[in-house]
């Protein structure tokens, strides 16, 4: 990894709107852009195929060596097939977070992710991206919302794809995963030391964006 090549990242727990803010970083400033949680949705998704228990630690991480994932614009293949709409059900969702607490498994994936991080710089979301995987860029953001904000955002996500929606289900998924998320013992989700918070239960997609850019400006 090449440390002169600037790295934002953004961590949160789940629907708090840190993907469509990373992108649109992303976007503006014309850098690469990773979304770890697909590699662990992509993970969940493969193994499920294979009959591979989500708790088979030792399995999980072989079957992820094997994987071919590819990013092509907003598309995700698996093994050449694309997964895209695949991969974003609230059912992966669940199974991302239980793969994700195996260590062997989060090993895998970090030569994966460090291998998103080129010229002219990268825009990187998820839970441990400050924390882990990029621990020396040079703008981190935890990004969170109320646990009701986050679960309108994410039913009115599902409504707007014509998936079935159940608030309450959500609300109660939500709380599951952030608690599985925060608690595991491999790289929780938490905020590093020196990342700025972002709370945006009251600021529109495009506030929470010009913070981010803004505070970047200043960085450099
Ligand atoms: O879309 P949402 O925010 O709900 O989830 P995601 O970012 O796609 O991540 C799915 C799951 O993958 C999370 O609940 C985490 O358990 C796991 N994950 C992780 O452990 N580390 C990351 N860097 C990204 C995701």
């Amino acid at each position: 990894m090449n440390s002169a090549i600037p790295v934002i990242t953004i961590d949160g727990p789940s629907a708090s709107g840190k993907g469509t803010v990373a992108q649109l970083v992303a976007t503006e400033l014309g850098f690469h852009y990773l979304d770890s949680g697909a590699l662990y949705r992509i993970v969940a998704l493969a193994t499920q195929q294979q009959n591979i228990a989500w708790s088979n630690a030792q399995a999980i991480a072989e079957c992820s060596k094997s994987l071919a994932i590819t990013f092509i614009n907003d598309q995700v293949f698996l093994n050449n097939k694309e997964v895209t709409s695949d991969i974003r059900t609230e059912a992966m969702g669940k199974g991302a977070s239980q793969v994700a607490v195996h260590e062997p498994l989060r090993k895998v994936l970090i030569e994966i992710q460090h291998a998103f991080c080129k010229a002219p710089g990268l825009v990187a979301d998820g839970r441990d991206m400050g924390t882990v995987i990029f621990p020396d860029a040079p703008l981190k953001v935890f990004l969170t919302a109320s646990t009701e904000v986050r679960a309108t955002r994410r039913y009115q996500q599902l409504i707007n794809k014509k998936q079935a929606a159940n608030y309450d289900g959500i609300l109660q998924d939500l709380l599951e995963r952030d608690a599985r998320d925060q608690n595991r013992a491999s790289a929780p989700l938490i905020m590093a030391n020196d990342a700025v918070l972002l709370e945006t239960d009251n600021l529109t997609i495009s506030q929470a964006v010009n913070y981010v850019l803004d505070k970047y400006q200043r960085f450099i």
